[in-house]
């Protein structure tokens, strides 16, 4: 039902309105094109477009009938098409607005039902990280101390070469400070002494017995840093547990015992396990640990025949260093070395793992390569 119809484009006289009673069915015949139309309106686009088309400012059909009706309408019909008009508007407006609110809330409901979550749907897995392997061999090694009365401390991988070597018995002009020659800081001038990366955890048995007097039964888990090049069994970052046991009756026995009993719950019984003598300033008398080889049972033969690549046909893998503290040291801390006796070890964590988890190349532990990672959840 179009509005052209009305003769919305004429004024009152055109269409022969004289008198006031005229009006009202002129106004009632618009409220029913206004009802017609009205009752299309279904969306926000129909909506849109039907209130232009009654309430556009300049050509909408209210705008029309102020224009070519009211404003040239004769003083003694004004009124009445006023009155009229003003009652339209009303009508009109609070019809567009309330179907306007219908509508929105029509919308809002098909949104809601197309964006509901649909919690029956199997959802994204996120994966989550897992610790590293040498966390892993950490925590395994801690959890064996642990149980022995062992506790964990940490210290600084910056030190001092006081720490580092002259209170482990390493002074400055020891051949065996070759071998653990490392980083040095680059420090401002006139700063107070050099410092460097530690080669070893060593230094924290010296820390740890200037703070604590007997007995002392802790391990050092860290870093340790030297100048080594990269390759299958060699990093110039590396980690070592380290560990000190010292009270007034402890003997070799009470040493090899915890070190066997170590090695029994890290690698599994079966493992067998020998001490060789050998040699470190801070150790006497100074011992290297070493198990069978756990790839070649110790037989030193590999299975498909030939010598065992692992341990080169010895049957033995050489573990790590340890022995009964050298007096020495007790110096440095003030223990008194005629009373207090204690043992010490050293050991590579990422050779214990590659180990126990027939890693072939030191350096996966570095790369982080998640394919690697992956496999030990
Ligand atoms: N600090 C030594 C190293 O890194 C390992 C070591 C040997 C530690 C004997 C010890 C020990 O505590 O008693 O080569």
């Amino acid at each position: 039902m179009p509005t052209s119809d009305i003769g919305l484009d004429k004024t009152l006289a055109a269409l022969g309105v004289a008198q006031p009673d005229q009006v009202a069915p002129l106004f009632a015949k618009i409220q029913e094109h206004f009802a017609a139309q009205f009752s299309l309106v279904h969306d926000e686009s129909d909506w849109k477009i039907f209130r232009d088309r009654w309430l556009g400012r300049k050509s909408g059909v209210l705008a029309q009938v102020t224009d070519n009706w009211l404003k040239p309408a004769p003083p003694e019909l004004k009124r009445a098409v006023g009155a009229a008009l003003n009652e339209l508007r009303a009508q009109v407006e609070a019809r567009v607005e309330e179907r306007r609110l219908a509508i929105e809330a029509g919308a809002d409901e098909t949104s809601l039902a197309r964006e509901r979550v649909d919690l029956s749907l199997p959802g994204v897995i996120r994966p989550i990280g897992s610790r590293h392997l040498i966390r892993q061999v950490f925590q395994e090694i801690e959890d064996i101390f642990f149980s022995i009365g062992f506790s964990v401390v940490e210290g600084p991988e910056i030190e001092t070469p006081y720490y580092n070597f002259e209170a482990l018995n390493i002074p400055e002009f020891h051949p065996v400070r070759d071998d653990m020659d490392t980083f040095y800081l680059e420090l401002p001038k006139g700063a107070p002494e050099p410092l460097l990366l530690r080669t070893h955890t060593s230094p924290m048995q010296i820390r740890t017995m200037e703070k604590r007097q007997p007995p002392v039964r802790v391990i050092v888990p860290g870093k340790v840093y030297r100048r080594d090049n990269p390759d299958a069994t060699h990093s110039f970052i590396f980690h070592q547990v380290e560990g000190l046991a010292v009270d007034t009756d402890i003997t070799f026995c009470d040493f090899t015992g915890t070190i066997e009993y170590f090695v029994e719950q890290f690698f599994g019984p079966g493992v067998k396990t020998r001490f060789r003598p050998s040699y470190f300033p801070f150790t006497e008398p100074s011992v290297e640990f070493d198990v069978s080889c756990i790839f070649c049972g110790g037989s030193g033969a590999a299975a498909s025949g030939g010598s065992c690549s692992k341990c080169k046909g010895a049957g033995w893998i050489e573990l790590f260093g340890a022995g009964m503290v050298d007096p020495a040291v007790y110096g440095f801390v003030n223990y008194d070395a005629k009373k207090v006796s204690g043992f010490a070890f050293g050991m590579g964590i990422d050779r214990l793992a590659m180990l126990k988890y027939g890693v072939d190349d030191m350096q996966v532990f570095f790369q982080n390569d998640v394919r690697f990672l992956r496999q030990f959840p």
